[in-house]
């Protein structure tokens, strides 16, 4: 009786998981080859790192639930790693891609495998490469669809596509390290220029329509520097999603997406046949900053049988209208009842109040710097500007225990409270505030913690909005506004029944936001700048998430390949691209 018991339940125990896992998951696997190719957008050839030879590279394709393997192998000059850009990474910090903080970057002629499962998020993300500058070139989409038989929740659209907003320079990438970096020749969408550049007027992005139906537009902004505008002519969108979580529909005219933002919104096609621009812009949140002189490229909505050939262009705002851009990120909220949703964790563990923004450093004899007081600029959160380590990656210290590689003391508040969006320079004091420390430091986090955040801009240079992104984590967007945070002023305005949730956030200029989030999966995960030009700036931190209390929510050690990859290398010797 007690064997037959056993057996049926065994049975039972052993099938159901199996069939399960295999009607709703599979693996999805990759190669990604790095290598240089010869691209030329505009009228000059120019030789850039790609993926598999292609600008966007290739889009990966996953159901919620799949596991992705990717074999990365570096033909290219550069060392590299691939950062699967919003994806949780649940229990697999060592596959997050981070050069120096979660793995050694793979030199040339080296290869490495990523894999990982792909749980609890749906929607649009995307991959790039992570040694700073390289993913100007080095980025594709990154998809992730409902489980088999899974609806949206929102009508379903006759087709989809992909929009990735991209910026070109006529230069080598090299010559993207100075401070400040060179200013961009165009923007791109979807590889492609379009029809305001002389030499490729018919290299354009063209998404042909069927007049009533609908389109989900999967938009990335894959910018290295720029926050985008992206605008279609005589069309409202409706926004579905922000950085894969789902949103309450929100109908307008225009979208704002940070670097490493993405939205997915529904078009439709309901306008007179016809042929209709979408247009993406610059957008500049720092006043007196020089910008490019390009500041759009055009793609077009075609409709299927239209005749004529003339073409709506869309009203785009001005290139600084920090107004149109705020209502965009400040008007959206998270779909409650919605696949995935996590409700906002009410008790708070850590408070952290970090400034954030610019300063300045020692110009290194030998050089001429275009910084205030001759210095060359730099950045910092909580006036520490970061130091990417050299000897080991972070989290390989941490796990193993190994000393001297980063400190644990990053503070909850900056050294002293000022009048952050006033900053003046008349004291010796905030004069040396103007230099902040390098370092490599890190807050430690026990598992399951409430993390809440105030990111403060300081007006230190420039007030200027700086996309903050978090690896490893999506955090609810609680609140944001202009001028110094004022808690007795700003926390009732706090939303803690359905913010946005995102891993992005643009800090309005001169403003701040409130973020959290609940540090449940272990391992080292940055929180930094997507501005590239910003991670030299060392406008970076990490946090440490440590083991929860069972090895189930315990960071496992490092699969094998992963130590071996790249480890014994001189990697600041080799004839590439020396980071930072
Ligand atoms: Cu999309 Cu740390 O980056």
């Amino acid at each position: 009786m007690a064997s037959f018991e056993c057996f049926l339940i065994c049975f039972v125990l052993i099938l159901l998981p199996s069939s399960s896992s295999k009607a709703y998951a599979s693996v999805v696997e990759h190669t990604f080859l790095v290598q240089n190719f010869t691209a030329k957008p505009l009228c000059k050839e120019q030789v850039i790192p790609t993926v598999n030879g292609s600008l966007p590279g290739p889009t990966v394709n996953v159901r919620e639930g799949d596991t992705l393997i990717v074999h990365v192998v570096n033909n290219s000059p550069f060392n590299v790693t691939i950062h699967w850009h919003g994806v949780f990474q649940l229990m697999s910090a060592w596959m997050d891609g981070t050069d120096m903080i979660t793995q050694y970057p793979i030199r040339p002629e080296d290869r490495f495998t990523y894999k990982f499962n792909v749980t609890g998020q749906e929607g649009t993300l995307h991959w790039h490469a992570h040694v700073v500058n390289l993913r100007a070139t080095l980025h594709g989409a990154l998809v992730i669809r409902p489980r088999a038989g899974r609806p949206y929740p929102f009508p379903e659209p006759y087709e989809e596509a992909l929009i990735i907003l991209e910026q070109w320079w006529n230069t080598d990438i090299e010559n993207l390290q100075l401070r400040p970096a060179p200013l961009s020749d165009a923007y791109l969408i979807n590889g492609l220029a379009g029809d305001s550049f002389d030499c490729s007027r018919n290299k354009m992005f063209k998404l042909e329509v069927v007049q009533g139906k609908r389109y989900l537009l999967r938009i990335i902004n894959a910018a290295l520097n720029s926050h985008l505008f992206f605008k279609i002519a005589n069309h409202s969108l409706r926004v579905v999603a922000l950085d894969a979580v789902y949103t309450n529909p929100y109908v307008t005219d225009i979208v704002v997406l940070t670097p490493g933002q993405t939205v997915d919104a529904l078009l439709h096609a309901d306008q007179t046949l016809g042929s209709y621009y979408m247009t993406t812009q610059l957008y500049v949140s720092a006043t007196g900053q020089p910008f490019p002189d390009k500041t759009l490229a055009n793609a077009l909505v075609v409709y299927q049988g239209a005749t004529s050939s003339s073409r709506a262009m869309p009203s785009l705002p001005d290139v600084t209208d920090t107004q149109t851009a705020y209502r965009f990120s400040s008007s959206i909220t998270g779909l409650v009842s919605g696949p995935h949703w996590r409700p906002v964790p009410r008790n708070v563990d850590e408070r952290m109040f970090m400034t954030m923004g610019l300063g300045l450093e020692q110009c290194p004899p030998s050089m001429q710097c275009p910084g205030l007081y001759g210095q060359q600029f730099a950045g910092s959160l909580n006036n520490r500007s970061f130091e990417n380590p050299k000897t080991f990656p972070m989290q390989e210290a941490y796990f193993y225990n190994i000393s001297g590689v980063y400190s644990d003391d990053f503070p909850n508040q900056p050294p002293i409270k000022f009048d952050y969006t006033n900053f003046n320079v008349s004291t010796d004091y905030e004069y040396r505030m103007l230099f902040p420390e390098r370092l490599t430091s890190a807050k430690i986090l026990k598992f399951n913690s409430t993390v809440e955040i105030v990111l403060q801009n300081t007006a230190m240079i420039t007030a200027e909005s700086h996309p903050m992104h978090l690896h490893g984590f999506n955090f609810h967007v609680l609140g944001q506004g202009f001028g110094n945070y004022e808690p007795s002023r700003d926390v009732g305005k706090l939303n803690l029944v359905n913010p946005q949730m995102r891993n992005t956030i643009g800090v309005p200029p001169g403003g701040w936001v409130v973020l959290r989030f609940v540090a449940n999966n272990p391992g080292v995960w940055m929180f930094h700048c997507h501005m590239d030009a910003h991670l030299p700036y060392g406008i970076i931190m990490a946090f440490i998430v440590q083991n929860g209390p069972h090895p189930a929510t315990s960071l496992p050690p490092p699969p094998l390949d992963h130590l071996e990859c790249c480890r014994d290398a001189e990697i600041y010797n080799h004839p590439t691209y020396d980071q930072y």
